[in-house]
């Protein structure tokens, strides 16, 4: 009788509880598969319709919490808003298939420009597939998740943004692994991953190559590790750009390590605007390889990019940052540039087991340090510019 009355307990208590685990093979039609809700997959027929009511079954727990998008035929999508909460615990998007953005402008409408498939408060969900994202270069960034709780994404094929590719919008707990990024090297913003405050991210073994940053950490983010990424062409990996318009903006727990940067105009890179306040700190980059990169390790507290920012006698404070084992080739002379705030120096820089020098051996690299202050072991080109 007690067992009973436990059993009878938990059952209410999962019933009380906001998101449901269903069990999926009570679910008699099996997993959602876009074909069954009148998607035509022929490459030509918008098939946005099809696909939100798909979706909108599956957030309602009205059907099995799998997204198909079958392999073999290619999806027309508009911009389509994928929006949560949702009934179920954990969603999934199976994407094999492959989905292209209209062509033409004209198609995209003009709604929601900014981004082309977004997803919205949708927690526990994992998009999966070796399924290819195709932007065709028109209207907003690709892949966008916003408020999203415990995202998993593996394997996606994601090319052509006309904007940044993936995005993470206030995200806390994530992780982006497998994933084959890529757009023309000319293509100016086309970022591959960005994340902007958001926390306790992984992106691991992803392939990214295109005309902005491989992966661009923005304002409010932390926890996030970063591993055995190849980045190129692009800017490399950025942390910032931080206290633009003097903005209060942090940044910290950052690790980036196994990665290599391929014909990149950065390497490793921390940007803030003259003006602002905050932090960026607790950073670290280890193992790192470069190959042929234009500005291998900078630090830029000047960064203004339209080349007409007044000096400010604030700044967001560098602290607590990292190099360990970064080794390879350089494009530029000076190889290291820590150009710190004259009211805010950098502090406790460290660096070891640096090799840098140039591509084919044709010059000797250097360094270059503006008020940055910290320690360096074994590095090539030598640190003594550091301040202890
Ligand atoms: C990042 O790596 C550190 C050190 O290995 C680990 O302690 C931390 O939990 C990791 N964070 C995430 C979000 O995976
Ligand atoms: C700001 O200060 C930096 C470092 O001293 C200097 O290189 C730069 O020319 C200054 N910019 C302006 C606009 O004065
Ligand atoms: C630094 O790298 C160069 C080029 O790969 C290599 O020839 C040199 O031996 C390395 N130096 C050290 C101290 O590891």
């Amino acid at each position: 009788m007690q067992e009973l009355f436990n059993i009878f307990l938990v059952l209410c208590m999962a019933a009380m509880v906001t998101c449901r685990s269903v069990d999926f093979s009570l679910v008699l039609q099996g997993q959602t598969n876009v074909m069954n809700y009148g998607a035509a997959g022929n490459g030509a027929t918008d098939d946005s319709k099809a696909f939100m009511r798909a979706w909108s079954d599956i957030c309602a727990g009205k059907s099995d919490p799998t997204l198909v998008i079958p392999g073999g035929r290619t999806f027309l999508l508009r911009p389509v808003q994928l929006l949560g909460p949702c009934k179920p615990c954990k969603i999934y998007v199976e994407a094999w298939g492959r989905i292209v953005a209209p062509s033409r402008m004209s198609d995209y409408g003009s709604s929601h420009l900014d981004c082309w498939i977004r997803f919205w408060r949708v927690n526990g969900l994992t998009v999966r597939g070796n399924g290819q994202i195709d932007g065709q270069v028109v209207g907003g960034q690709a892949l966008g998740f916003s408020f999203c709780n415990n995202l998993q994404i593996y394997g996606l094929n994601v090319i052509n943004s006309p904007s940044k590719h993936v995005k993470l919008f206030r995200c806390n707990g994530a992780i982006l692994s497998n994933l084959n990024i890529k757009a023309p090297k000319e293509s100016p913003n086309t970022d591959g991953i960005v994340i902007g405050e958001s926390s306790q991210i992984q992106v691991h073994d992803d392939n990214i190559g295109t005309g902005d940053d491989c992966v661009a950490i923005l304002k409010g983010s932390s926890n996030i590790n970063i591993s055995r990424v190849a980045c190129g062409p692009g800017h490399g990996i950025s942390i910032g750009s931080l206290g633009m318009n003097g903005a209060y903006d942090t940044v910290e727990e950052i690790h980036v390590q196994d990665c290599s940067f391929t014909g990149t105009q950065n390497g490793i890179r921390i940007k803030t605007w003259q003006g602002g306040s905050g932090y960026a700190r607790k950073i670290s980059f280890q193992s790192i390889t470069l190959n042929a990169a234009e500005n291998p390790i900078i630090i830029d507290q000047y960064y203004c990019p339209q080349l007409h920012c007044p000096n400010k006698t604030s700044a967001v404070k560098v602290s607590d940052i990292s190099y360990t084992g970064v080794q390879g080739t350089s494009m530029t002379k000076t190889a290291i540039n820590l150009r710190c705030s004259q009211s805010m120096a950098c502090t406790n820089i460290e660096l070891n087991r640096i090799n840098i020098t140039s591509v084919g051996q044709k010059f000797i690299t250097s360094s270059f340090c503006l008020n940055a202050h910290g320690r360096a072991s074994r590095s090539i080109p030598n640190m003594r510019c550091l301040m202890k």
